[in-house]
């Protein structure tokens, strides 16, 4: 009799322990009965910015990043400046930079119209970010929903959250692991390089002095990215398949035609280059990682139960 009781109790301390947990955490059913239609509202949304320009799917899953290694995914990004408030959008990595703003918005706006004040900006950008990745090409995977927005944003965590393009491994490394993301982790989301495209002013020193440039490939760049000038002039990250997510990108790094110095850094003698080499052989494995790594990521520090806010408009506080 006492033991059963036992066991009464211990179930019951499990049961509760498990529900304290569930309440912090996120989970893909978080609006099947606040938002039916929330995962295709933002699909045909999304599909619709893609058909426009291919590249929108490559500066959404950016977004979605640079949202997370700051702060946490918690829409901050999203915030415009005002003369009291200084967001994330004019620090360095993001100025003339991130972009899809106006997607997100319109998105935003059809998921307000079914639902309102409902469903965070965070999870939307969370599900752009997946949809983009597979109207071009790439893996799905199961969006985890119920993170909440931010009511501030962090430039200065921007500035020194997100790596640069002069990142060498080991700062690579380092900027994933402050995140509780591994290595492996950071070589597979690095493959997002496989879309979208940057500007000459992230890869000139590259073109222009590294070592391990294919030369070939150096010389094609230099053309629209000479040594003083044509700081905006793009060029496709991937420089095959700019438009296709795909394993091209770590393709590219076997014959040194990374674009960017901390891309080549993931196959330059060291401890990235046989996942590198698995990669580039094999888009099975490619897909898995990435895919795992995404959601990894999309679980950086969410904003749950009554902390934030859902924002009206992603752009301003409620
Ligand atoms: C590993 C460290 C990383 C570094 C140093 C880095 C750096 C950069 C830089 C410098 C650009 C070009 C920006 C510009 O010229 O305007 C860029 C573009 C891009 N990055 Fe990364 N990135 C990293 C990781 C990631 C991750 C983890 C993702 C997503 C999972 C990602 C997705 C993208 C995409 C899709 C673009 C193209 C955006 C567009 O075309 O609008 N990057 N990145
Ligand atoms: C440079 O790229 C070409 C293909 O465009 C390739 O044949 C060559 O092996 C590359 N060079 C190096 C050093 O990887």
């Amino acid at each position: 009799m006492a033991a059963l009781l036992t066991t009464r109790i211990l179930l019951f301390c499990f049961l509760a322990l498990l529900a304290g947990a569930a309440d912090a955490q996120l989970s893909p059913a978080f609006y099947d009965s606040s938002c039916p239609n929330l995962e295709s509202i933002v699909r045909s949304a999304m599909t619709q910015a893609v058909n426009r320009e291919q590249r929108m799917a490559a500066s959404i899953l950016r977004l979605f990043f640079h949202d997370c290694f700051v702060n946490g995914c918690d829409g901050s990004i999203l915030l415009d400046d005002t003369s009291s408030f200084t967001g994330e959008k004019n620090a360095g990595p993001n100025a003339n930079s991130a972009r899809g703003f106006e997607v997100i918005d319109a998105i935003k706006a059809n998921v307000e119209a079914a639902c309102r004040a409902t469903v965070s900006c965070a999870d939307i950008l969370a599900l752009s970010a997946r949809d983009g990745v597979v109207l071009l090409g790439g893996p799905t995977w199961t969006v985890q929903l119920g993170r909440r927005d931010a009511r501030t944003a962090s430039q200065s965590a921007a500035n020194s959250n997100l790596p640069g393009p002069g990142s060498n491994l080991r700062q690579l490394v380092s900027a994933f692991s402050a995140k509780g993301l591994s290595a492996r982790d950071m070589t597979a989301l690095s493959g997002a390089h496989t879309i979208g495209q940057a500007r000459c002013a992230t890869f000139r020193s590259r073109i222009n002095g590294d070592a391990n440039v294919n030369a070939s490939f150096a010389a094609l760049r230099r053309r629209s990215c000479p040594s003083s000038g044509g700081d905006g002039s793009l060029a496709p990250l991937d420089v095959q398949t700019p438009a296709a997510f795909d394993n091209q990108y770590y393709q590219n790094l076997l014959v040194q035609q990374g674009l960017l110095h901390s891309d080549q850094e993931l196959f330059n003698g060291g401890s990235q280059d046989a996942l590198v080499r698995l990669y580039s052989s094999d888009a099975a494995v490619f897909n898995r990682d990435f895919a795992a790594a995404m959601v990894r990521m999309g679980n950086i520090g969410p904003l749950t139960g009554s902390r934030g806010e859902i924002r009206v408009n992603c752009r301003r506080l409620n």
